[in-house]
């Protein structure tokens, strides 16, 4: 019995008993914001059955569309390995709004599976809720199922009501106690019945459960019974078809077979046993209907959910071979499958496939070179017996290559690996930190103050005892920010440096005797008025109260090298490349400097190199930081680097580190030691004529060596020697790799002029010539002709054509014996012959070559040559 029609059988069935067929509700729950997606038939229903909504009918049946993926139920990352899970699924129901209850249920269920789908009884098993002695009854007595396959089950989930036989909808909500049927596959699959140590094996299926709708359960656990006593049941309309058609797992019923085919045909995967094809099959389901139900690809809640199946669907494609978009293609084997059942997907159909195509493009763009950073980590990791992977390589992957987390830790889990997602989710946090900080500039310069300015003591003091100016919230002023709040506050005596210069702001707490204020950040809303922006953590903060304000020391401190740096490297640069280097620009923060300066052609290795040495020479010789305010014609004396084009006061501050002296603003470590080993990280283009350096200092540094030495020794592992050696090794390698492609080379010719010599035996006699047109296996062109050269010593009076395909080109060569040549000339004969193949040729009398295009089209044309050659002679 097909899908379809064990579908609606099951309508049918319910229908005769005074059920209503409702049409399945919408994959988004628009009405139910505690809900992602759909994931049961009786969700339509909910407030039916809490008596909030009344309907026509009492009694209901239904084939709901469900998605299982994101969210509270997730079966996303088992979706191709297991036997049963699905992202997208059809849940079989039949319900009643305080109608039947237990009895009917149950022998309604009963009678489906055992009169109208004809199931041997004693392949079915039954569990009760432990306490419902009533459902144990019906089961035991009125239907006289053995007791021996009647098992209760109580609260095995460690509380009150946490049972497989308690269904919830969640944590709130209707609920009630439930009878499960299980379907027993055979003893030749492991597994025991419900209950039994051995219940997770797959001999024992669950397939319907029907749920006795009691209660309504509250916030706080407490259950209130229900206006009426309800049904709820649900099947997987997958499961009953993998039971109806004598198969173990789901995706051998006709629906998957027919978009595992489909799979197979967009992705060329030759292996029909590939998991990838399953996910496939699986995740076009969830995309095409989940699409079709309005849901659009995007970068948050549901738009989210489906980008991420569509990349996993596109990743594993990737896997079987596929290069640009395939996916969108398998979309109208679907509609022909399930279209029927819901219009909805048959009318969206183009708008499905044009969805999907968008996004496949966009993610074929980047996958490759997502695919060729996580492949490289892997083999290195392999190589060093590394089985975690790098959070911030696979948040990278992320944000530079569109691979959500769960994508790269499904690669990563086919290698055994697994990835360390609480540094991906601090990379992540950190990012959004960087966004919101980049976000909330343009709000402090709108902010309205009149009052004094703040005085700054951060170039000496990290903590500082001030009084609250002013305070914001949502950009405008208040007196009091309550704990939880977001805001801004202005403090007189302040350390936090605001962001300028190229320097970000500083970030640290605020301290009064009622709470406490974290400072994620610090710009200026005037001149010298500096705005501090954060959230109360703890109480409150009123203007007019005392705070003790202290800075981030370890974050300042990282800064401050990165700072200190930048102004040593410009120096180094200067001396390197040339005076004509100036300073386009800078971003200096706790993780690194980056600094755009003005060059017209990319940064040698050697360069960068002596620009680290100068750099490092300096830090070093670990000289005391010089900053001192003066005029502004001393400083232009004093030699000061100045910024063409930037306004100064007459007043400004000039800062000596090491050898270098520029006029700035931001805060220096004491000595060039202070700062640790520089390095730089990269050196690229970022406009015409503007080069960008970025560089890390101290601790960071040291954890960018440490990495590339991971790495290193990862592939010194892979290729068994000491890392020293291995650039060494890696040129054998390459050697004898060479080495063997000119002997495979060598013995593929070899082998097609063998099979020349057998080929002599093929040709036809055709008016007293010998006629042969074959293809030759694996021959290239020298071997081609060497075969020709045989052939024709061999046959004596012959015409000849030999060919060859490789890579999807046909190579072909025509000879003739000079007994002939008069009648038969070679280069129209590969001519004629090239021509059907979509190419061409010629050459001379006796010897000719042409290629073509079209191997498909070359065995046609080979026969060809027969009736040709016989019309000649
Ligand atoms: N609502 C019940 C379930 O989802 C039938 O299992």
């Amino acid at each position: 019995m097909k899908s379809a029609e064990i579908r609606q059988k099951f309508l049918d069935f319910f229908a005769s008993k005074g059920h209503q067929i409702v049409a399945s509700s919408s994959l988004v729950p628009h009405e139910d914001p505690t809900l992602l997606f759909t994931n049961a038939g009786m969700n339509q229903f909910k407030d039916v059955f809490l008596g909030f909504d009344k309907r026509p009918y009492s009694r209901a049946t239904t084939s709901q569309k469900c998605v299982r993926a994101g969210g509270k139920h997730n079966d996303l990352e088992n979706v191709g390995y297991t036997a049963r899970h699905h992202t997208f699924f059809e849940m079989l129901g039949n319900f009643s709004f305080g109608d039947y209850f237990k009895q009917d249920a149950i022998r309604y269920a009963w009678e489906l599976l055992t009169e109208v789908f004809k199931l041997p009884q004693d392949r079915l098993w039954v569990t009760v809720y432990a306490e419902d002695d009533e459902a144990y009854d019906i089961w035991t007595q009125a239907i006289g199922v053995p007791a021996q396959r009647v098992i209760r089950i109580g609260d095995n989930k460690g509380a009150r009501y946490a049972s497989d036989n308690f269904w919830m909808m969640g944590d709130t909500g209707p609920c009630g106690p439930c009878t499960e049927i299980f379907y027993d596959h055979g003893e030749h699959i492991w597994g025991g019945p419900p209950g039994s140590p051995d219940e997770d094996g797959d001999r024992y299926i669950e397939i319907w459960n029907n749920v006795f709708m009691q209660f309504n359960r509250d916030e706080a656990g407490v259950m209130h019974p229900l206006p009426k006593p309800s049904v709820d049941t649900g099947m997987g309309l997958e499961r009953i078809s993998a039971v109806l058609q004598g198969v173990h797992a789901n995706y051998e019923i006709d629906l998957f077979r027919t978009l595992i085919t489909a799979a197979a045909r967009e992705t060329a995967g030759a292996d029909m046993d590939s998991p990838s094809l399953k996910v496939l099959a699986d995740h076009i389901r969830a995309c095409s209907f989940l699409i079709a139900d309005g849901v659009i690809p995007g970068n948050e809640g549901r738009g989210y959910v489906l980008r991420r199946i569509i990349r996993r669907a596109i990743r594993h494609g990737y896997k079987l071979g596929a290069r640009a978009a395939f996916f969108h293609r398998m979309v109208p084997d679907l509609v022909a499958e399930m279209g029927g059942a819901y219009p909805e997907l048959a009318s969206g159909k183009t708008r499905v496939m044009e969805v999907l195509k968008q996004e496949e493009d966009r993610f074929f763009a980047t996958i490759e070179h997502g695919m060729a950073i996580l492949e490289a980590d892997l083999a290195a990791m392999a190589g060093a017996g590394v089985t975690r992977f790098n959070g911030e390589t696979a948040f990278k992957l992320h944000d530079t290559f569109g691979f959500p987390l769960d994508l790269t830790a499904d690669i990563c889990r086919e290698r055994g690996v697994t990835v360390d997602s609480a540094a991906f989710d601090a990379a992540m946090a950190r990012q959004k930190e960087q966004a919101r900080a980049a976000g909330k500039f343009k709000m402090a310069a709108n902010l309205e103050y009149d009052g004094p300015a703040s005085s700054f003591h951060g170039y000496d003091a990290l903590d500082t005892a001030g009084i609250v100016l002013a305070l914001y919230k949502d950009g405008t002023p208040v007196q009091e920010l309550h704990e939880g709040d977001l805001g801004v506050a202005v403090i007189d005596n302040t350390p936090f440096y605001a962001e300028s210069g190229g320097q970000v702001g500083d970030r640290g707490e605020l301290k009064g005797s009622g709470g406490i204020f974290a400072v994620e950040d610090t710009q200026k809303i005037q001149a010298s008025v500096f705005g501090l922006h954060g959230i109360v953590k703890t109480g409150r903060l009123a203007v007019g109260q005392p705070v003790a304000a202290r800075v981030d020391v370890a974050a300042r401190a990282a800064t401050a090298r990165n700072h200190s740096v930048t102004h040593l490297m410009h120096k180094a640069l200067r001396e390197v490349l040339g005076h004509h280097v100036q300073q386009k620009g800078s971003q200096v923060d706790p993780d690194k400097t980056r600094f755009d300066f003005a060059h017209g052609a990319p940064m040698s290795a050697e360069e960068i190199r002596e620009v680290e040495e100068i750099v490092n020479r300096e830090i070093l010789a670990n000289a005391a930081t010089d900053s001192r305010v003066m005029a502004l014609d001393e400083a232009q004396k004093s030699g000061a680097m100045m910024l063409f084009g930037e306004k100064y006061g007459d007043e400004v501050r000039v800062v000596a580190i090491g050898s270098s002296k520029e006029l700035c603003g931001g805060t220096h470590v004491g000595r060039t030691g202070d700062i640790g080993l520089f390095k730089i990280l990269s050196e690229a283009g970022v406009a015409a004529g503007v080069r960008r350096v970025e560089a890390v200092t101290g601790s960071n540094a040291l954890r960018y060596v440490q990495e590339q030495e991971r790495r290193i020794q990862g592939v010194s592992a892979l290729l068994k020697s000491q890392p020293d050696e291995i650039a060494e090794r890696v040129v054998g390698i390459l050697d004898s790799v060479r080495a063997l492609e000119k002997e495979l080379a060598r013995l593929k010719s070899r082998l097609a002029a063998a099979q020349g010599d057998d080929l002599a035996g093929q040709a036809v006699d055709v008016k007293g010539a010998r006629v042969l047109a074959v293809t030759l296996e694996g021959a290239d062109v020298t071997a081609l002709r060497e075969t020709m050269d045989k052939l024709k010593d061999k046959l004596k009076s012959a015409v000849i054509v030999l060919s060859a395909v490789s890579e999807g080109k046909v190579t072909l060569i025509a000879g003739v014996t000079a007994d002939l040549t008069a009648k038969v000339k070679a280069g129209e004969l590969v001519n004629m012959v090239a021509q059907q193949v979509g190419g061409k040729g010629g050459g001379r009398p006796d010897m000719a070559q042409a290629g073509g295009t079209d191997p498909a089209a070359l065995p046609a044309a080979l026969v060809s040559v027969r009736a040709w050659v016989g019309e000649r002679l």
